[in-house]
């Protein structure tokens, strides 16, 4: 392979997008639209089972918007591990169209081949839909109440090592190369919605999490973009840390609940969002919402659970983070109330009823039965 001209293409290809970037879409203004398009996206494993619950779920809070055609709830097809195989497309175009056609998008975990596993490397269809739709912040909310704990994660979801993922090389058998991108634009507007959500909720504590020390180009480039954009933000309490010592801080109840708001580069958010997630109760329990200008797309944090299928106990996989996702994107199209509601709903859920995951308490359709009867 001719690396100088891998590296010259891909330079070009990043050159371009930040050109795009610069040029700021701006988000729809929910409460003046006529109609809102949500699609719903099942993926693969798990997915079918877990939307089917999330579905009923919206269709019973929302029955009058849907029946005055306010809102519309519309299934996309297509976006599953066999048919992308078909295709040998990560998001196949006529799929993708039918995306660009909505508003909103909640979608369930779709699976990535992973090296070895014989099948076709596709690249993983969350990281496509995050780039083309250019969905650039992650927001990832973690509540502890027993523990004073409420933090959200501002975590950058285009760039870092994720922009160019598939793209790294085999130089020879003896060496392979990745690459890492931070753009100025893509830093900054994830650094002010990160400072916006601190200023209007309460001006909360800001920890900017990098690996600057070793990163120094992109991670350094990253502190240096946040700690700019926290100048218009005098009342905000900003910090610093790297990554590693971040990882260990968040187990330790000593100091803990004192964190707020999160900014962190793609592959760290990713990282400690799990290890955030999992102290709450789990990666089943997060919601997850990759904002951009035009779109925004709402998802659960963990991935398809293909043995949980290969299993046979599908029946059992618990709908809470997918449904904790469309908590975030009823608050975010600015239907307050029914978020409210469904959150109530889905805490008193998650005390009532046991869902492990591992075929034994309660299944999908236990939860579905649930949530509906105290909506
Ligand atoms: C996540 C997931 C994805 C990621 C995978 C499925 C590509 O782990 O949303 O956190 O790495 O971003
Ligand atoms: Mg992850």
């Amino acid at each position: 392979m001719n690396y100088t001209e891998h590296f010259e293409k891909i330079v070009k290809e990043q050159l371009a997008r930040v050109e795009e970037l610069k040029k700021a879409q701006e988000a729809p203004d929910f409460s003046s639209m006529e109609k809102i398009v949500i699609g719903t996206i099942d993926g693969d494993g798990i997915g079918p089972v877990i939307m089917d619950s999330c579905r009923s779920v919206l269709e019973s809070l929302l029955a009058d918007e849907i029946a005055s055609g306010r809102i519309e709830l519309r299934r996309i097809e297509g976006l599953t591990i066999e048919n992308r195989i078909a295709r040998m497309e990560t998001v196949p175009s006529d799929v993708l169209e039918e995306i660009k056609k909505c508003d909103l998008l909640l979608k369930g975990p779709t699976t990535t081949p992973g090296k070895g596993d014989g099948r076709p490397n596709l690249e993983s269809a969350n990281v496509t839909l995050r780039r083309e739709l250019d969905l650039f912040a992650n927001v990832r909310p973690v509540v502890i109440p027993e523990k004073n704990i409420n933090w959200i994660f501002y975590r950058e979801n285009t760039e870092g090592e994720y922009a160019l993922g598939s793209k790294g090389v085999d130089i020879s058998d003896d060496i392979s190369i990745d690459f890492k991108v931070t753009t100025t634009a893509g830093t900054r507007r994830l650094a002010r919605a990160a400072f916006e959500y601190a200023r209007n909720n309460g001006n909360m504590n800001v920890s900017i999490v990098t690996k600057a020390n070793i990163m120094k180009k992109t991670d350094g480039k990253f502190l240096s973009l946040c700690m700019d954009v926290a100048k218009d933000y005098p009342e905000i309490k900003v910090d610093d840390w790297y990554v590693d010592i971040m990882a260990a801080n968040l187990i330790d109840d000593k100091i803990n609940s004192s964190f707020g708001v999160f900014i962190l580069p793609n592959l760290y958010g990713d990282i400690i969002t799990d290890e955030a997630a999992q102290l709450q109760g789990g990666v089943g329990t997060a919601g997850s919402a990759n904002i951009g200008g035009r779109y925004a797309m709402f998802e659960a944090i963990h991935g398809s659970a293909p043995r949980m299928i290969e299993d046979g106990i599908g029946e059992y996989a618990n709908p809470s983070s997918l449904c904790r996702a469309a908590v975030m994107m009823l608050r975010h199209a600015g239907l307050t109330d029914k978020a409210q509601k469904l959150e109530t709903a889905l805490d008193k859920a998650a005390e009532a009823l046991d869902m492990p995951g591992d075929g034994s308490g309660n299944t999908a359709a236990d939860f579905t039965e649930y949530v509906l009867k105290v909506l």
